[in-house]
Parts: structure tokens; sequence; C-alpha cells
């Protein structure tokens, strides 16, 4: 029989890793994030435990219940190219790799798995990176860092390249993982955008679509409007879904079909980073925080993935 490994669920946003985890067979035992926005997200679609809103700084790490893994895709603002560069010179922000540290520390569960954004390995002239592998190695993990693209290793056509880090408190079981290979891309976006949906996401009677209209002109090309131009996606897939779709909606993809050219609504973000159908997104929301929320999330099958291969290397009997 598999063992059951608990799992604690950082920065959990709507809780897109969790999903990737629990579909490998690991059990979630405490979710946290400080937005509360995310909860009526994540609460709607989870049954226990709900998530726990409050500054992860201010969480008692002696109020987490016992856990075996360690999950968070902290906040990559900080590390971000297209953010601020200012990395762990920003306090609020770059620092909360240190709160992981802290809650490693004290606890020290058999494994963890961390996920930023591409740019983390080279941010500072890889300083940043080279302080967050010596931070965890001196804890006495050993690690392995890999970045993964959704429309290379999940089957799923975004162009989202993600770095992961994945570290295991037994050298061995380090030794032992390896980071899930190569999969053919077999989905066109097509199977995920809906032939007809509301008339608010069409540009055609919105000042822009006189600008946008020539340019965009193929129903097999995602396009984005990129504040004075339209850029095509050459690889006939989705650009990465990002956190500031929800600033003002310029950044959402944009496709044309039979009726016009319109943006991708949030439920098709949702399904481009892999969620089930049945994801249920809160009426409550506006679409600007949904963007946001879909934007900040992980790719499912990416995350599964790499789940089923920890579980793997988890359930073989230490030697
Ligand atoms: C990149 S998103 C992770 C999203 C998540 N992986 C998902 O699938 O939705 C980072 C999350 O960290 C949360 N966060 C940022 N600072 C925090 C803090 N001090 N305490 C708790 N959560 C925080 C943000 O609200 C955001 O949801």
């Amino acid at each position: 029989m598999e063992k059951e490994f608990r799992t604690l669920d950082l920065f959990a946003g709507v809780g897109g890793i969790r999903l990737g985890f629990e579909k490998a067979g690991f059990k979630t035992i405490f979710a946290n994030d400080f937005d509360k926005t995310c909860k009526d997200t994540y609460d709607l679609n989870f049954d226990e435990p709900k998530l726990i809103i409050k500054d992860i700084w201010k969480v008692d790490i002696k109020d987490i219940p016992k856990f075996d893994i360690l999950l968070g895709g902290f906040p990559c603002q900080a590390f971000s190219i297209a953010g601020y560069r200012k990395g762990f010179e920003d306090e609020e922000k770059g620092n909360l790799f240190f709160r992981i540290v802290e809650i490693l520390r004290e606890r020290m569960p058999k494994a963890f798995l961390l996920e930023n954004v591409k740019n983390l390995k080279g941010h500072n002239k890889g300083k940043t990176f080279k302080i967050i592998k010596e931070s965890l190695e001196d804890l006495g993990y050993t690690i392995k860092t890999e970045v993964l693209n959704s429309m290379i290793h999940g089957n799923i056509p975004q162009n989202r390249e993600r770095i992961f880090i994945v570290g295991f408190k037994n050298v061995k079981k380090a030794e032992a993982f390896n980071f899930p290979k190569e999969i053919q891309l077999t989905k066109s976006f097509k199977e995920f955008t809906a032939n007809e949906t509301d008339d608010k996401y069409y540009y055609n009677d919105k000042p822009l679509y006189e600008r946008i209209k020539n340019d965009i002109n193929s129903e097999n090309t995602v396009y984005q409007w990129r504040r004075k131009y339209v850029r095509a996606n050459k690889k006939g897939v989705v650009p990465t879904l990002t956190a500031n779709m929800g600033l003002g909606g310029h950044n959402v993809p944009i496709i044309k079909n039979h009726k016009g050219i319109r943006k991708l609504t949030p439920k098709e973000c949702f399904l481009l980073q892999g969620f089930p159908e049945n994801f249920k997104l809160p009426k409550t929301l506006a679409d600007c925080k949904l963007y946001h929320q879909a934007g900040n999330s992980v790719t499912i099958p990416v995350v599964q993935r790499i789940a089923e291969n920890m579980m793997k290397i988890l359930n073989k009997e230490d030697k």
C-alpha cells in the first residue's frame, strides 16, 4: 500500500499546486495565503483544509500541523525580469524566501517543491539563486532544479517557462529523483476556447478595434496587444499568462473567431493552465481578479508530473 504524505500549501493562491499534488496522491493538511480574494476561489473548490488568510510571517510555525512536504510558489515579483529587479533587497517580497527557510529549519520535512519565474537563476548575476541554493543546502537538503515549459512538459498549449526546485532531506532520494521528460504537445489552444462567449469580451465595438483589426487576421494564432502594437504568437500557442492580465486586461491574449476579435475569458485562462472544466470561479469576483489569479497560478499537469515523480521516490523504502 502507498504511504500517505502530508503537504503544506504555502503561497497557495487558488490552489494550483495543491491540485497537482492531490492528483498525484498527496494529502493537503494546511493552506495559507494572505489574499482574501484567493480564498473565495480556493474554498469554493476544496474541502478541508480551507485557506487560512494570514501573512505568512504572522503564522506561528508551531501552529502548523505535522507535514511531510512543503509546497510553495513563492511570490515572483522580486525575481522577475518584468518586476523591479530588486530581489533580496526588496524587504517585503524577496525575503519571503527566508520565511520558507525558517519553516524548513524548524520542521525539517522530508521534501519540498518551490516554484518561481524562469529568471530566478539569472537574477542579480546569479547571486540570488546562489543564496537560495546555499540556504537550502545548509539546512541539509539536496536540491535539483529545472525549468519546465507547459507546452513541452505538460501538453498544454501555453508557452510558460517556470523554474522548479525540488529538495529531499535524504541524499539518495534526491539523486534518484528526475524531473518529468518532454512530452508531445497534442492539444491546440482551440480545444480550450469556446465558440460563443459573452459580448463583453469582444473588441468589435471598442475603440481599440480599429487599431488591431488588420493585424489580427488568423483564427489559428493567438495575439497580444502590447500597448502600441499587436504581437502574434508564432508558436501557435498561448503566450505566458501573467498576473498582470488583471491590470486592465491589456495583457490578456486575443483570438479571432467567426464573430470577431476577443480576449480570452477568465475561464479559458484557467483551462489553459490545465485546471479542470469543473473548477469553479466565484461569481462574486470581478474578471480582473480572476485573470490575476489564473496568471499567478501554475500549469496543473506540469506540477502533477513532478508530484508523481516525487511520490515514486518517497514510496521507495529507505535503505
Ligand atoms: C505566485 S502566487 C502563487 C499562486 C499559487 N501557486 C496558485 O496556484 O495559485 C504567490 C502568492 O503568494 C501570496 N503571498 C504573497 N505574500 C504573502 C505573505 N506575506 N503571506 C502569505 N501569502 C503571501 C500572494 O497572495 C499570492 O497568492
